[in-house]
């Protein structure tokens, strides 16, 4: 009788490991800023993604809304919602990824600088509560200007004694994308076999694609190099001016943060997949925050590739760059700290 128990105990056992084995650990992913122009298609995007099991959408308006019209979609991943600033802290309690989309875009001449005052508290507002609610969350700022709103949050992070530089991002995969398909228009290529890599930070010149590193070989002057670089530098400019008063880049940039919290959420479950270029701290440059191909693992960045190889005209650009960039940095840091 205590054999046929041993046996019926070893079962129970092996069935336990293989359930455990095949069982997929899925994520809670945080859109805040989901009813908007960026949020609404990337949260879209997210919910055909089977690695997300819950995907909670949080704004200010209307996320009901856009919440109801997402569940109907038949993805195993789960709508959720929460309104207004007091359910904030809702949103963001449990989640591993949390997106901040949310502010104002850009019109027609201005930068992207001009929208530090009107953003800057959003990114406050979702630093604060990451660090109260979800300290070990990985936290992606898509909200502009980039270059001076992610050294701000790693301040208010650091405040809140919650910062860990590995889980903090500036999301720059738009510029990579648009650098992917400019090449690939150029060189009448397939978008997705070319590879180039998109280093320093988020605006005009500190927008950097290393040509020399571009995979399949580059083929083209340097006045084509130049003349490309210039297009992935104002890429947010040519969309600001095209929209003509309606807004900035929605739909690629909501492609592109789709695409970088793909890479993350793969990290987070310990799965293989190609480096990805984001603004995070960084000891590569004098600047304290850069743009650089990183790999990413289940406590964020698992390696900083550092920087490419560059050719002299490149590392020209380079150098030229770190000076807008520490302005930047130093400008979000001071805001914290005023
Ligand atoms: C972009 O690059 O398109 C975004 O950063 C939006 C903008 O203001 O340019």
């Amino acid at each position: 009788r205590s054999r046929v128990n041993v046996s019926i105990l070893g079962q129970c056992l092996r069935c336990w490991q293989s359930s455990q084995s095949t069982q997929v650990r899925s994520f809670r992913v945080t859109v805040v800023g989901a009813s908007g122009g960026i949020g609404q298609p990337l949260s879209l995007l997210l919910k055909t993604n089977d690695l997300i099991s819950e995907l909670v959408l949080q704004d200010l308006v209307d996320s009901r809304g856009v919440a109801t019209d997402l569940s109907h979609i038949s993805t195993p991943c789960q709508i959720k919602h929460t309104l207004g600033k007091s359910e904030l802290d809702k949103a963001i309690k449990g989640s591993d990824v949390v997106v901040v989309v949310a502010g104002m875009p850009r019109k027609p001449n201005m930068d992207r600088d001009h929208l530090f005052d009107v953003n800057a508290s959003v990114v406050i507002e979702v630093a604060t509560s990451v660090a109260k609610n979800s300290p070990h969350a990985l936290l992606a700022v898509v909200t502009n200007p980039v270059n001076a709103l992610v050294p701000m949050a790693a301040e208010i992070l650091k405040q809140n004694d919650a910062y860990d530089p590995k889980r903090l991002f500036g999301v720059t995969t738009l510029d990579v994308v648009r650098a992917e398909q400019f090449v690939a228009d150029h060189m009448n290529l397939n978008p997705k076999k070319v590879q180039i890599p998109v280093i320093g930070g988020h605006t005009g010149p500190t927008i950097m694609p290393i040509f020399s590193q571009c995979q399949p070989a580059f083929r083209g002057d340097d006045e084509c190099i130049a003349a490309l670089t210039k297009r992935i530098q104002l890429g947010g400019d040519e969309v600001v001016v095209a929209k003509a008063g309606k807004g900035s880049a929605t739909l690629s940039t909501a492609y592109a943060c789709f695409r970088f919290v793909n890479a993350m959420l793969m990290g987070l479950k310990g799965m293989d997949g190609p480096p990805e270029c984001a603004y995070v701290e960084s000891c590569v440059t004098d600047a304290t925050f850069f743009a650089t191909p990183l790999s990413l693992g289940p406590k964020g960045i698992e390696k900083n590739h550092g920087l490419p190889a560059m050719n002299d005209i490149e590392k020209q650009a380079m150098e030229k760059s770190i000076g807008i960039l520490k302005d930047s940095i130093e400008k979000g840091i001071k805001y914290v700290q005023k």
